[in-house]
């Protein structure tokens, strides 16, 4: 450890962001940085092929291919980066295969996963929240191996009040005889999910994945156009203090839910009760959050809704896919969300995300088994 030059005054500890979490060292006034033996200036790229190594048979075609959808990643936080200043904002006058209306974003954010991803040779379909059928592969493209679906930009309802919005994917190996990818290919379980992740466009832009060693986060340098590794190895907290939930559907929850939340809110230390309420109505937002901090994320099953809002294939299992190799846990109230065998691309499913010990709080209260 180097010692700060005598009659020097250490300054208080910096970190410096895509430097390693072991990059805390003393600065002496005249600014000379500690050259830490540790430390570390990891992009997403060098981050990605140090996963590849992990498995010695790895062509490199997932390697490139998460390179790609950071890619996309970066277009669209520049697109809503601009948004105001461009008069990007409003509506597209078209409505997305799940009846919700399209903002113009959601296209451009549609537009770039695919236009990053369809002539690559890496993918063999894809499908999005925004189309009713798969994508193929055009055949003028070779098709490649990998199945991606994604939510191009989730939370968009949002965008016109500068709230964050993100997208989420998710990679499956083909299954399905033939080159070309089908419905086969995209209707597999979570837990066949070879990676998954998110890109959270607020203050900051965000990307975190996993390929099942475990999740990282690395944050957008705007200047240098870089993924700069800055959450390594994120845990999730095996319990939290937040709880996110859209009240406004307490009146068409089951008993088991509303009793839920109400006990949520009563007062006992032990139980760390009353819990905070967190929601910003932005899946990513809420779920980054949470898997920070810790806590629970809830869009139940109701009277109107039995299967709640959320998609399966598009949001559900991706970050259920994150939220376990975080140490988290994810259910529909019965199922493990991983385990559930999607029947359509749009499916939707209830969703309990968050720190294990809350989620198999909240899955006892609306089983009955708890009250
Ligand atoms: P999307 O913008 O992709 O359609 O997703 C919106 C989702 C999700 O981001 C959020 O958690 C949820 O809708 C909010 O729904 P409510 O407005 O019903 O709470
Ligand atoms: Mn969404
Ligand atoms: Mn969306």
């Amino acid at each position: 450890m180097n010692e700060a030059p005598r009659g020097s005054r250490p300054y208080k500890s910096l970190s410096v962001p895509g430097m390693g979490a072991d990059t805390e060292s003393p600065m002496t006034k005249d600014t000379r940085i500690d050259p830490a033996p540790s430390t570390k200036l990891v992009t997403i790229e060098r981050h990605i092929l140090g996963q590849q190594a992990l498995y010695p048979d790895a062509s490199g075609e997932l390697t490139n291919l998460l390179y790609d959808i950071a890619l996309a990643g970066k277009l669209i936080a520049r697109e809503v980066r601009r948004a105001g200043l461009n008069d990007i904002l409003g509506r597209a006058g078209a409505m997305n295969s799940s009846g919700d209306e399209v903002k113009k974003l959601d296209v451009f954010a549609d537009i770039a996963m695919y236009r990053s991803l369809d002539h690559t040779r890496r993918v063999a379909v894809m499908a999005s929240e925004e189309h009713e059928s798969i994508i193929p592969i055009p055949d003028r493209f070779t098709p490649g191996n990998y199945v991606v679906m994604y939510d191009p930009l989730d939370g968009s309802s949002n965008i016109d009040a500068n709230i964050p919005t993100g997208t989420i994917f998710s990679i499956h190996r083909k299954v399905s005889p033939g080159s070309r990818g089908t419905d086969q290919d995209c209707l597999q379980p979570g837990h066949n999910q070879v990676a998954a992740g998110y890109i959270l466009y607020s203050s900051s832009t965000i990307f975190v994945y996993s390929t099942g060693h475990g999740v990282n986060g690395f944050t957008l340098d705007p200047t240098l156009g870089e993924f700069l590794l800055t959450h390594p190895d994120i845990k999730m907290p095996s319990r939290g203090k937040i709880y996110s939930v859209n009240e406004q559907n307490t009146c068409w929850w089951e008993p088991g839910m509303r009793r839920y939340i109400d006990w949520l809110k009563e007062e006992d230390k032990p139980t760390y009760r009353p819990r905070q309420a967190r929601y910003i109505g932005s899946l990513v937002g809420d779920f980054h959050r949470n898997l920070l901090y810790g806590g629970l994320f809830m869009y139940p099953g109701s009277k109107k809704d039995p299967r709640g809002k959320l998609r399966l294939l598009y949001e559900a299992s991706p970050l259920a896919y994150i939220a376990e190799q975080a140490g988290g846990k994810a259910s529909d109230g019965t199922t493990r969300i991983l385990d559930l065998v999607p029947t359509k691309l749009h499916e939707r499913c209830p969703l309990f995300i968050g720190s294990p010990e809350d989620v198999d709080e909240a899955v006892a209260f609306v089983n009955g088994r708890r009250s």
